[in-house]
């Protein structure tokens, strides 16, 4: 990794999960981190490398329109983006996450994923109530026909997990050029 590069971390996290990640980022790399919503485009493209880090929200990366509104200013950087779920780490869960959320010429951008928390009770009211339809409704289903993210709902059920690991992060350091 090249710690002389020019970079930042833009992160938006509702529970808490990314924004660590952001700072584990920020800590080995000496990179500033910023909450997306506090990001303005002017100083973002003073940098040459931006890392993008969000939640997953119902196969969303939370944040990702900052990418996709500033695209035509950011293409000549380089880019990396991250996603943090509750779904256990599989082979080809970047493939998936990117064809969700980077389509057209934002489909080259390499994604990464890393595996977050889940607290059910303390999660806002509507989250609660939404993560609990969607257990219930998945329950019903056939487990052998149970989505990655499904069966990590059934799993999580209401207990609380932290599953955050720095070592998520080796494939993001390794690719900052
Ligand atoms: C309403 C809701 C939807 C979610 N959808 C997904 C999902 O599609 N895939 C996934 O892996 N995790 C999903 N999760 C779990 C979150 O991605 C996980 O809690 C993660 O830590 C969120 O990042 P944050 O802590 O930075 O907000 C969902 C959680 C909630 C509350």
């Amino acid at each position: 990794m090249n710690k002389q590069k020019n970079g930042i971390i833009l992160y938006q996290s509702k529970y808490g999960a990314t924004k660590e990640y952001a700072k584990w980022l920020s800590e080995t790399t000496g990179f500033k981190f910023l909450e997306i919503k506090k990001a303005k485009i002017d100083e973002i493209l003073q940098y040459d490398l931006i890392i993008l880090g969000g939640g997953l929200y119902a196969t969303g990366i939370s944040g990702i329109s900052f990418l996709k509104k500033n695209y035509s200013l950011l293409k000549p950087k380089q880019i990396l983006v991250f996603a943090v779920g509750a779904s256990p780490y599989v082979d080809g869960i970047e493939k998936v996450i990117a064809e969700n959320n980077l389509t057209g010429e934002l489909s080259d951008i390499p994604v990464f994923y890393c595996r977050g928390k889940w607290d059910l009770e303390n999660m806002s009211f509507i989250d609660k109530n939404l993560c609990k339809l969607l257990q219930n409704r998945v329950s019903k289903k056939d487990p052998s026909s149970y989505e990655i993210w499904e069966k990590a709902l059934i799993e999580a059920g209401n207990k609380t997990h932290d599953w955050t690991d720095k070592a998520y992060l080796n494939p993001i350091l390794d690719r900052i050029e």
